[in-house]
């Protein structure tokens, strides 16, 4: 499954890296820290749970850890202090040849530069983990065609990387590193030396992916909107330090300070926002309501419409207070006669970017159902207006049930490992 815990992490570069960690510890900040002890603080105090089979995105400046933290999950760099542990198994404990297995066995690598085999064929670099791992070669090839295929490089198993575009060559080392069927993906700004179509056609491939894959992702990048995009979740690094943790919604909404605040200042709100963070839920009217019912739950509710179930809580259709009102003077008994399905419905992961056209080209609200047709809320021309204008009506019981505190606490994380 894969889940990862990261307890009070701090990684101090220098000589004399424990003599450091009292100051560190003391919450001296970094560049105190190098001025007066010439060490460089690469993480302090970071404590955090990575869920199994989520994308995890790290985001911070150049030089801010992200890289350190990266590898300490799979120990490429020691850790001065702390806990990290992987389905509850203490990785720091391991010996070298248990985190070799560890890194061969559980975790795949993407980095920034490819670092593929100049020599080596497609096939012969994404085959790698499993020679590695002394799968036989029939296997090892038919894995590996697989995995090349998947990626989209089918036809390029005997080229040599030197004869790839970039992008293609990064997708040579995404194909080498699922090859192994790892459960962790660590990707290190994987996507950073692209050009910017090719860097969004690799994230498209990698969303593409983990819908059928489901690894546990730890994405390093700079770029806010590459981790907006691709995390399900994102933590904000600055100088070692964790600012802040939470879903895409939650970071441009809510911004803890006001470096996180200079960071979302920019975003394109639409692309992050999606229908069902601002959705409202309204009550509904089932099939065989009286009119005169309805035109009441409508008065006590003020609103003009109703949105009209069935007698297994499906959709379908609104009526209007006018409408109702007619039902009324014609005697009906219940709503069959009046409920119209003319509001558009939408999903509710659509993003606001692709409800706009909808909005404005519809006098109604817009029903959000899920896969069955349940009614899940409805959204006002208004409520999308508001929060791409950034308001702060988006309180924090439209960000979803699972949002808990911005920054986890140490206690959090304990609770949960
Ligand atoms: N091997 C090292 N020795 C000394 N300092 C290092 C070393 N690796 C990283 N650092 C320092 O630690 C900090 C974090 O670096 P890094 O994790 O590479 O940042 P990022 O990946 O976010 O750019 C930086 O100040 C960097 O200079
Ligand atoms: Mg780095």
């Amino acid at each position: 499954m894969a889940k990862i815990d990261v307890k009070n992490l701090y990684k101090i570069f220098g000589p004399r890296p424990h003599e450091v960690l009292k100051h560190a510890k003391k919450g001296a900040p970094k560049d105190e820290i190098l001025t007066k002890t010439g060490h460089t603080v690469g993480l302090t105090d970071i404590s955090l749970s990575i869920e199994a089979q989520e994308t995890f995105v790290v985001m911070g400046l150049s030089g801010c850890g992200k890289s350190t933290f990266i590898r300490c999950i799979n120990r490429l760099i020691e850790p001065t202090a702390g806990e990290i542990s992987i389905d509850g198994r203490d990785v720091l404990a391991l010996n070298k040849s248990a985190v070799k297995a560890l890194r061969r066995e559980k975790m795949g690598m993407v980095f920034q530069r490819f670092a593929l085999f100049p020599h080596k064929t497609v096939l012969q670099n994404v085959a790698y983990g499993l020679n590695v791992q002394g799968v036989a070669k029939d296997e090892r090839q038919e894995r590996a065609l697989h995995w090349i295929n998947a990626v989209g490089l089918d036809g390029y198993e005997h080229a040599r990387p030197n004869q790839l575009s970039g992008g293609m060559q990064q997708r040579v080392g995404l194909a080498r590193a699922l090859c192994t069927d790892p459960e962790i993906l660590l990707m290190d700004e994987a996507f950073s030396a692209l050009d910017p179509l090719i860097r969004r056609e690799m994230q498209d491939e990698l969303i593409r992916l983990q819908k059928e894959l489901h690894k546990t992702i730890i994405f390093i990048t700079h770029d806010l909107d590459e981790a907006l995009r691709l995390g399900d979740r994102v933590a904000i690094l600055k100088d070692g330090r964790l600012i802040q943790v939470g879903t895409p919604i939650e970071i441009v909404t809510n911004p803890a300070d006001d470096y996180v605040r200079a960071f979302v200042r920019d975003v394109n709100r639409a692309r992050v926002l999606t229908a069902k963070s601002i959705m409202e839920k309204t009550e509904t009217l089932p099939i065989h309501t009286s009119p005169r019912e309805a035109a009441k739950i409508m008065t006590l509710q003020h609103r003009a419409l109703g949105v009209v179930v069935d007698n297994d809580h499906r959709y379908r259709g609104i009526v209007s207070m006018a409408e109702a009102s007619a039902a009324i003077k014609r005697g009906e008994n219940d709503l069959q006669g009046v409920v119209k399905e003319r509001a558009p419905t939408i999903g509710p992961d659509t993003y606001l970017t692709d409800l706009l056209s909808l909005s404005a080209d519809s006098a109604e609200p817009i029903v959000v159902l899920d896969d069955s047709d349940l009614y899940l809320g409805t959204l006002s021309r208004s409520a999308v207006l508001t929060a791409l204008a950034g308001k702060s009506d988006i309180d924090d019981n439209h960000i979803g049930s699972d949002s808990k505190g911005l920054v986890e606490t140490p206690e959090d994380t304990g609770a949960a490992g």
